[in-house]
């Protein structure tokens, strides 16, 4: 299969197209490997990928119509993952711009390449974080998420809806995933677990927010490009079931889309993933105890069951072997 992959630069777009070109898909990534975090780091998981013979890579931004549109017609892919966006949800203080071009604007660009194409199924990378202001725990996709908390998961709430509407219009196959705080090697230096370890190896103090009392759905890399892999192999169709007088969110009666969270069902607290990462460090951690910040959820906690019954798989790695995969791979890495 030829499949196209945006943000095959990134920490998840690399775990993703490495899973299909070892099933022996063709992979076209593209990525324009910005500065929001270190290049170097984005240049290494790349040149992993380009070692294999059925990698192709397109240094374009989504944002730029004409390159993505070139990328569509010279490349013509079957099926398309998105993964590519302005992550992180404290930049838009400093940049909100980019969570337009990128994360709008550039999807705008995939679902018009999409279109018209032909192209058998988009899967696209949403978020935890739209469910925003909603308390009721697990977190099911067939709640409303009308409340967004920043401009990324607004930008995201976005895409979900964009992507209904194109899937309606054209009927192009459109799954988005709710992806829950994703961590592993090679993973993103400004997610906590990855701040946590350099300060750590330096000795110097980590920043606790909500004096580490919040949980979250610690997913491990490898669990969700698993996940991801195999919801592309399940086009969705529309859903007989759906009820107009009563909408789910997470289907549609009018077009082929679904919605499915990926995350680990057992959330852990802040405070546990600092002491597994100790225990796997060796050394003690520093605390700046701080209040929960602005734009944060204070918990998170994913219900799997859509996905399970969809494609036969829920996230299983425990936080005590995800976070030593990562601390061997940073070692490793950072020497
Ligand atoms: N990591 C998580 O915990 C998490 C949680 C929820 C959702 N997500 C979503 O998963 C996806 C992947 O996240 P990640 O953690 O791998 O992030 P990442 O920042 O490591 O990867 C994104 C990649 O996309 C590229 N990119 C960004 N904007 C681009 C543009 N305009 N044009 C071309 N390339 C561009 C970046 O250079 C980067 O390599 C994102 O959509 C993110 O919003 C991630």
């Amino acid at each position: 299969m030829k499949v196209l992959i945006t943000g095959t630069a990134g920490f998840i777009g690399s775990h993703v197209a490495a899973k299909l070109l070892d099933r022996g898909d063709h992979v076209i990534g593209i990525d324009n490997l910005n500065d929001y975090y270190d290049v170097n780091l984005k240049k290494a998981r790349l040149a992993r990928l380009s070692d294999r013979a059925n990698y192709t890579h397109v240094y374009a931004d989504l944002a730029d119509r004409a390159a993505i549109e070139a990328a569509f017609a010279t490349h013509k892919p079957q099926r398309v993952v998105n993964l590519a966006a302005q992550a992180g949800v404290r930049y838009a203080a400093k940049n909100p711009h980019v969570y337009v071009s990128s994360n709008v604007t550039g999807f705008l660009h995939i679902l018009e390449g999409c279109r018209h194409h032909g192209v058998e199924h988009l899967v696209f990378a949403s978020t935890s974080s739209v469910y925003g202001a909603n308390t009721a725990m697990p977190f099911s996709e067939h709640e409303s998420t009308e409340h967004p908390l920043t401009l990324y998961a607004a930008s995201k709430k976005a895409n979900e809806q964009m992507a209904h509407s194109y899937a309606h219009l054209y009927g192009i196959p459109c799954t988005g995933l709710r992806f829950f705080t994703v961590y592993g090697p090679w993973g993103r230096p400004d997610m906590a677990l990855f701040l946590f370890t350099k300060a750590m190896l330096a000795g110097e103090p980590i920043k606790v927010f909500n004096h580490g009392k919040h949980k979250r759905s610690f997913t491990y890399v490898d669990d969700i490009a698993e996940g991801v892999v195999r919801t592309l192999d399940v086009v969705p169709d529309k859903s007989a079931a759906w009820n107009g007088n009563d909408p789910d969110p997470a289907s549609s009666g009018v077009a082929p889309y679904r919605i499915y969270n990926i995350g680990n069902e057992q959330p852990v607290q802040l405070l546990r993933y600092i002491e597994v990462l100790e225990q796997c460090l060796g050394c003690k951690a520093k605390m700046e105890m701080l209040p929960l910040q602005a734009g944060d959820v204070p918990d998170t906690e994913a219900d799997v069951s859509a996905l399970v019954e969809a494609v036969g798989y829920r996230p299983q790695v425990s936080v005590e072997a995800g976070v030593a995969n990562f601390v061997n791979w940073y070692r490793e890495y950072y020497g």
